[in-house]
């Protein structure tokens, strides 16, 4: 996963398709309208207005579309970041958030700043939607009582759609096979996915938090869905040009690779950083507390082709069949005394 996403000049991220939006392999909120990107400002304006450094960092910001929508929401909120840093790893999609940005934000080009480590410290806001997905996570199968990493093999009877690979197993390491014990259920022939690198980060991110909150949007669950034992075959699933599908050996390095986000393994590495959850709620009932409806009445009379454009995109955004429930919103947070707008309508914090 990490080759086939991150190995420079082929890897998924790291090479020249399109990727996200209408021409590439998916879509994700901020792309499909800024609108959500509005919305998602009044949360982090509650935030800014915590702290006093007013910084927002967001990690991996694709195309560069949800900075430009949150940059001009907190600006109708008069409430513009001190600076609005980007970690973002793949230098194709830096080129990209800069045109975007240079079209979209002309205007806050002062305030933008990529950077190509963790800062050693932060004092304001953190947003990363669909980041953790994309962070290469293991494999592991429980077989027998024993644990198992699945791996790529190369065989030459496969076929050629695979590009001659194929899964193959090992004894999974010490460290894993205890974390797989501690979370999978006691059900034979078990795959699912273990992700410490997003855990790491996670934690990473929060010992550097000074003050401020982080938000995390992915698709995902807590652990006990996640490591539900009728889901046996895990979570790995590929994109590519909006089709989905559970074969990472075809087209490597032009698909999108991704497993869903176990947030309670994410809570976790926020608490062993000193982070308190500030909140977990599904999408929906977040974007409906910072006022999507209201963003969506901005746009137009009902009946003007925009209204209606948008109105589609705010359906796919909180419907249930859509990304209102799968995708959920994790808050980990420093400071006391920050608002939660986009909270305030539902808490899931005891599922995690
Ligand atoms: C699925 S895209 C989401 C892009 C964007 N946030 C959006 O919602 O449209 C995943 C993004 O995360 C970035 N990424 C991957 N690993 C990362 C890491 N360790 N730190 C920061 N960003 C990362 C990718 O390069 C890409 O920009």
């Amino acid at each position: 996963m990490e080759l086939a996403l991150y190995s420079p000049g082929l890897g998924y991220y790291a090479a020249g398709a399109t990727k996200l939006g209408h021409a590439g392999d998916f879509t994700t909120a901020p792309e499909m309208t800024p609108l959500f990107g509005h919305a998602a400002a009044k949360q982090v304006a509650a935030i800014l207005a915590a702290t006093e450094g007013r910084q927002v960092l967001e990690l991996g910001a694709g195309t560069g579309a949800l900075a430009a929508s949150l940059l001009a929401g907190l600006e109708a909120a008069s409430s513009l970041p001190s600076h609005y840093l980007i970690l973002e790893p793949s230098p194709d999609l830096r080129e990209r958030q800069r045109a975007t940005l240079a079209t979209q934000a002309p205007h806050h080009a002062a305030v933008v700043e990529w950077i190509d480590t963790l800062p050693a410290s932060v004092d304001g806001a953190v947003i990363a939607n669909e980041v953790l997905d994309a962070i290469p996570t293991h494999v592991v199968r429980r077989r027998q009582g024993a644990f198992f990493e699945r791996g790529v093999a190369i065989a030459p009877e496969a076929s050629p759609l695979h590009h001659g690979f194929v899964w193959d197993e090992r004894p999974a390491p010490a460290r894993l096979a205890a974390l797989a014990q501690s979370r999978f259920p006691e059900v034979d022939d078990y795959v699912s996915e273990l992700n410490p690198a997003a855990e790491a980060l996670v934690e990473h991110l929060g010992r550097r938090l000074d003050s401020g909150a982080a938000l995390f949007i992915d698709y995902g669950f807590p652990a006990h869905e996640y490591y539900h034992p009728q889901r046996a075959a895990g979570t790995l699933m590929c994109h590519y040009r909006h089709r989905a599908h559970d074969d990472p050996f075809v087209y490597p390095g032009l698909t999108d690779i991704t497993a869903h986000v176990n947030f309670s393994a994410m809570a976790s590495a926020g608490k062993r950083a000193g982070l308190e959850v500030g909140g977990f709620v599904a999408q929906a009932p977040f974007l409906l507390g910072c006022d999507l409806l209201e963003g969506l009445a901005a746009v137009g009379p009902p009946e003007s082709v925009p209204y209606i454009k948008a109105a589609s995109q705010v359906q796919k955004l909180l419907s249930p069949a859509e990304m209102g429930e799968l995708f959920k919103v994790l808050a980990l947070s420093r400071s006391p005394g920050i608002a939660w707008p986009g909270f305030a309508l539902a808490d899931r914090r005891h599922r995690l």
